[in-house]
This record gives C-alpha cells, sequence and structure tokens, in this order.
C-alpha cells in the first residue's frame, strides 16, 4: 500500500454507495477473487468523467466488467464503452453481468490479446482506461496514442506497483525487474513525450493521469 491505510480508511469512510447493481458486483468479484479498482479510484473516475464527458471510452482490462459499468453510470447519454479482456473465464461472466445490468447495448466487450486488440482497433477515443497486464502498457503506448483524440485523456491505474516502483532496481526481486523497468520506462514515457502532459498521483496503487494535445510546446 502506498498511501497510509489510515488515510485510505479514512477517505473510503466518506463514501457513499453505488447502485445496488455495482454494489452485487463488487462483492460478487471480491468474493471470488477478482480485481476490480479500488474505492478511493472509483471515485476519481466518476469525478474525471462528468469533467470530459467522453462519448467513447476505451478500457483494457475488464476482468468481469465492474468498472465499465461503473463508467457506464457517469458518462452522457449516447456514450459508446469498448472494453478488452484475454482471460475466457471472465468474459462469460462480464458479458452476463452487462446483462444484468441492461447495458449490452451500450458496453462492447471484446475478446483477445490486448496488443492485437488495439492494433486493429480504429479510433478516436476521448478517453482510455488502462488497467491491464502492467507490463504491457509501454508496449501499448503507440497504438493508445494513436486511438486517443486530441484532448483525450488517459488513465493508467496501479502504476506503483504495491510502492516497488520508488525502489531501486536491485532492491526490487530478480523476478519482477522487467515490470519494474518497464513500468518507470512508462512513466518516463508518460512525462516526457510531447503529445502527452501528466500528472502522476498517489491514489490508490498509482495512477497516472494524461491528458493528449501538444501543449508541452509552449514550454520546453
Ligand atoms: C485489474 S483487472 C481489471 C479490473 C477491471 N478494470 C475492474 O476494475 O473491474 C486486469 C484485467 O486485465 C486482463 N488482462 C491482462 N492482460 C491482458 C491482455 N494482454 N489482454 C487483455 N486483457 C488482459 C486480466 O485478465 C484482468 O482481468
Amino acid at each position: 500500500m502506498i498511501v497510509d491505510e489510515r488515510v485510505v480508511t479514512f477517505i473510503n469512510s466518506l463514501d457513499t454507495e453505488n447502485i445496488e447493481i455495482l454494489e452485487e458486483i463488487e462483492r460478487e468479484a471480491r468474493a471470488s477473487s477478482v480485481p476490480v479498482i479500488r474505492r478511493e479510484m472509483q471515485s476519481f473516475l466518476k469525478a474525471l468523467l462528468l469533467i470530459k464527458k467522453p462519448m467513447r471510452v476505451l478500457e483494457v482490462g475488464t476482468a468481469v466488467g465492474f468498472s465499465a459499468l461503473l463508467m457506464s453510470e457517469y458518462v452522457p447519454e449516447g456514450c459508446r464503452i469498448t472494453t478488452i479482456e484475454n482471460y475466457e473465464k471472465r468474459i462469460p461472466i462480464a458479458r452476463e453481468n452487462f446483462r444484468r445490468a441492461g447495458k449490452e447495448e451500450m458496453i462492447t466487450l471484446i475478446e483477445g490479446d490486448a496488443s492485437e486488440v488495439l492494433r486493429d482497433l480504429e479510433g478516436p477515443y476521448d478517453f482510455i482506461f488502462m488497467d491491464a497486464a502492467k507490463g504491457q502498457y509501454i508496449h501499448y503506448l503507440p497504438d493508445v496514442l494513436r486511438l486517443l483524440e486530441d484532448g483525450g485523456c488517459l488513465v493508467s491505474d496501479n502504476v506503483m506497483q504495491d510502492g516497488e516502483i520508488f525502489e531501486s532496481r536491485f532492491a526490487v526481486e530478480r523476478r519482477s525487474r522487467t515490470i519494474h523497468a518497464r513500468m518507470r520506462e512508462y512513466l518516463y514515457e508518460l512525462k516526457h513525450n510531447k503529445e502527452l502532459t501528466t500528472s502522476i498521483i498517489p491514489l490508490g496503487d498509482g495512477v497516472a493521469l494524461s491528458v493528449k494535445g501538444k501543449y508541452n510546446e509552449q514550454t520546453s
């Protein structure tokens, strides 16, 4: 945990509940150890979506559809959400959850490996939520940038790897070094790419909020 547990507990104690179907799906997911975005990340996403009002959302990493359904409650009418998942066991559950929530029309689930799906997708999207294999984010970035329209937001979750990201390469277990190096490279790219303006926020397990647009040229 990168944020003091007392701080997180306090912030989350102020939270109000989601609608019943979301509460149910979140409970079921947690009971079967399926990852879902944390409560503090949920609030952050809701606020961002209400500010941005996106009409085409892309999510990488559906799991059982909780975050896609959460997002669907905070976007304008007519918005379409596309979400990508490659784990066969989770795909039918996600589809069933979209049906239970009455959102099968609004949310399209694409089955397959994100790197291949992203390569074949056509944009533009005005909001992209990255929540899949952390070591792959750097490889997805060229396609994500191609798919994201000017002024679009990219939200990347879990960028601090439970705090390992601050540690030197040698303090990290050998088997985690590749992912550590790739995530550092990803964060460096988000901060230095001329097409992006990025804020890295110690929220949940770390989130990077990037906006596409060549604003950097005015300052560098
Ligand atoms: C953290 S979970 C997503 C949680 C979900 N966004 C939510 O909050 O409800 C990450 C998901 O990404 C999927 N995933 C990992 N690597 C992937 C890949 N290469 N292509 C597609 N999906 C992938 C995993 O199977 C997993 O279900």
